[in-house]
């Protein structure tokens, strides 16, 4: 298939599939251990329909949308991925441009093969940060001040990884970040204190000193460290909506991690109402549907 004939966005998976390594497409593609709820994201979504309405002037239409007092151009923002450069040369540079294209917001990963700074300057853009907290403290809060320095809006704190998700396909294709890449934003920081495992693998090296004892009161830590809004990424439940609200957060991410951490969690499409009724509506509500087709 080219390029160019692509008509359903679903085919890009296809098209990458054929174009990329076996290891680097499994990365992006796979969910944890059994893949239900990889699957789940996705039926989910297609027990749903639409109940259309008739006779509505739809002559003009806004789909314009604010999120933490930006305006971008539609309700939809670009998530997190890791390792982009993995796909193509420009990774998350091309990500960047597309979405200052769209006139929307993109979330840079802390495991981005382009640093905060390269990322900046594509543009003046609205972007925000995802952020991993190590055991070594001082490698997040040098992180997030990168990150504020290089004009970042806010941090998306990933709560749903204190361990990295078992992916099958990595582990049986020993996965590991290609030798010409590095992940950008630890370039420069000071890592001293990070155990390096012995093994080239990247993605155990950087989630091997993932702080396990993180929790409730350390987002007060990060709330002193930053002014920026700090977002949850990784909320499925009512329970931890209502913690998180208290914690003075300034939104949730309904996430599962792309089904990629805890597997039989449920789809974010069915997580996402009692989320919503949780919040009341004083903090914002984002959803992270998390869908892949190759299963
Ligand atoms: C990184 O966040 C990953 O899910 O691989």
């Amino acid at each position: 298939m080219k390029m160019d004939m692509i008509t359903n966005v679903n085919e890009y998976e296809a098209i990458a599939k054929e174009k990329l390594p076996k290891m680097v497409y499994d990365y992006y593609a796979s969910g944890a251990e059994d893949q239900w709820t990889l699957k789940e994201n996705q039926n989910a979504f297609s027990r749903i329909l639409f109940r259309p309405r008739i006779l509505v002037d739809v002559s003009k239409i806004d789909l314009t949308a604010t999120v933490l007092g930006f305006k971008i151009s539609m309700p939809i923002m670009i998530a997190p991925t890791a390792m982009q450069k993995m796909a193509h040369p420009e990774g998350e540079l091309a990500t960047a441009r597309a979405a200052s294209a769209a006139g929307t917001i993109m979330t840079l990963s802390s495991w981005a093969t382009s640093s905060v700074e390269e990322v900046a300057s594509t543009g003046p853009d609205i972007r925000f940060f995802q952020l991993y907290v190590f055991k070594d403290r001082n490698v997040a809060a040098q992180l997030v001040r990168r990150a504020e320095r290089a004009g970042f809006k806010a941090i998306a704190l990933t709560v749903d990884t204190p361990i990295l998700g078992r992916r099958e396909a990595d582990i049986k294709n020993r996965f590991a970040l290609p030798s010409h890449l590095v992940l950008k934003n630890f370039e420069g920081l000071d890592l001293r204190k990070l155990d390096k495992t012995s093994d080239s693998n990247v993605a155990s090296y950087v989630a091997g000193p993932f702080d396990q004892s993180f929790n409730w009161k350390d987002i007060q830590w990060l709330q002193t460290i930053t002014s920026l809004p700090i977002l949850l990424k990784g909320v499925l439940t009512a329970e931890d909506t209502r913690i998180a609200v208290q914690a003075g957060v300034a939104g949730i991410i309904v996430s599962n991690h792309g089904a990629r951490q805890l597997d039989y969690v449920p789809a974010t499409i069915m997580a996402l109402e009692e989320v919503v009724k949780a919040a009341q509506g004083r903090i914002p509500v984002f959803l992270d549907g998390g869908i892949r087709r190759d299963w």
